[in-house]
């Protein structure tokens, strides 16, 4: 099924392609996934991390630059499954053993149903639904240092519905973010490049000091994908 292409650029076995052929029986946008998904250095990394996917390095050089997953700090994370940036900031909140001893927070909600992760709480939800934010509130009980959004609806086809459909996510993140951050906290959202990204930026630009449009390297570069992320909230 999968066969090794040959070795061109004399760097070793990790840059061999692997070609899938195709199957009866399967469509030809299944089989580029999987040849995309066997040639991705990320998908092999999260398998050798423990990571339950390769959007866990999003999160990880998004923090990197940005470091908001600090000691004790409250998260939220919006569209957590299979749970990636969860694995990521528990250990970073919670620094259990050292000095400073400090606990997080993490409330992780998703529309499926996940295995769970120590230091987590995990709620199926579909936080589209009516008074979805009020349940998150009270799941959190209290205030949140960073609200992190990597809701994505199921790819439709058509790229401008997609994209609309990503932003009302975003919206509805951002205005769950304002209700929830404590001052000076962070939002961070996925988007997807289209027309209506300029709104979220006048909305966000209100509300924090700074707003920045990132694509992490982890980002697929044939993906229309960014990073929103705004620090310093005004409450
Ligand atoms: C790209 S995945 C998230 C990956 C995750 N950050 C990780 O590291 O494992 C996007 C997720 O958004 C969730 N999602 C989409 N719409 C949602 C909604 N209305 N409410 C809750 N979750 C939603 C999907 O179910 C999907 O699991």
């Amino acid at each position: 099924m999968a066969k090794k292409t040959k070795n061109t650029s004399g760097r070793g076995e990790r840059d061999l392609k692997i070609k899938v052929k195709s199957a009866r029986g399967r469509k030809l946008s299944s089989t580029l996934w999987l040849q995309r998904q066997l040639n991705d250095p990320y998908v092999r990394r999260a398998q050798d991390d423990g990571y339950r996917g390769r959007a866990a390095y999003k999160i990880l050089e998004l923090n990197e630059k940005f470091n908001f997953l600090t000691a004790g700090a409250r998260v939220v994370d919006l569209g957590c499954a299979p749970g990636g940036w969860c694995q990521v900031a528990v250990p970073r909140v919670n620094s259990l053993g050292t000095k400073s001893g400090k606990v997080g927070k993490i409330v992780g909600v998703d529309l499926q149903v996940m295995e769970s992760i120590s230091g987590c709480d995990l709620y199926q939800l579909d936080f589209m639904d009516e008074g979805a934010d009020d349940k998150v509130k009270e799941w959190l009980g209290g205030k949140a240092d960073v609200v992190m959004s990597d809701m994505a609806a199921s790819s439709s086809g058509h790229k401008q519905t997609d994209h609309l459909k990503i932003m009302a996510l975003c919206e509805a993140a951002a205005y769950f973010a304002f209700d929830v951050l404590e001052d000076g906290g962070t939002f961070i959202a996925k988007t997807l490049a289209g027309g209506a990204e300029g709104d979220l930026q006048k909305l966000l630009k209100q509300k924090f000091t700074k707003v920045a449009n990132v694509k992490p390297p982890a980002s697929r570069a044939n993906s229309s994908e960014k990073f929103v992320v705004a620090t310093g909230f005004r409450g």
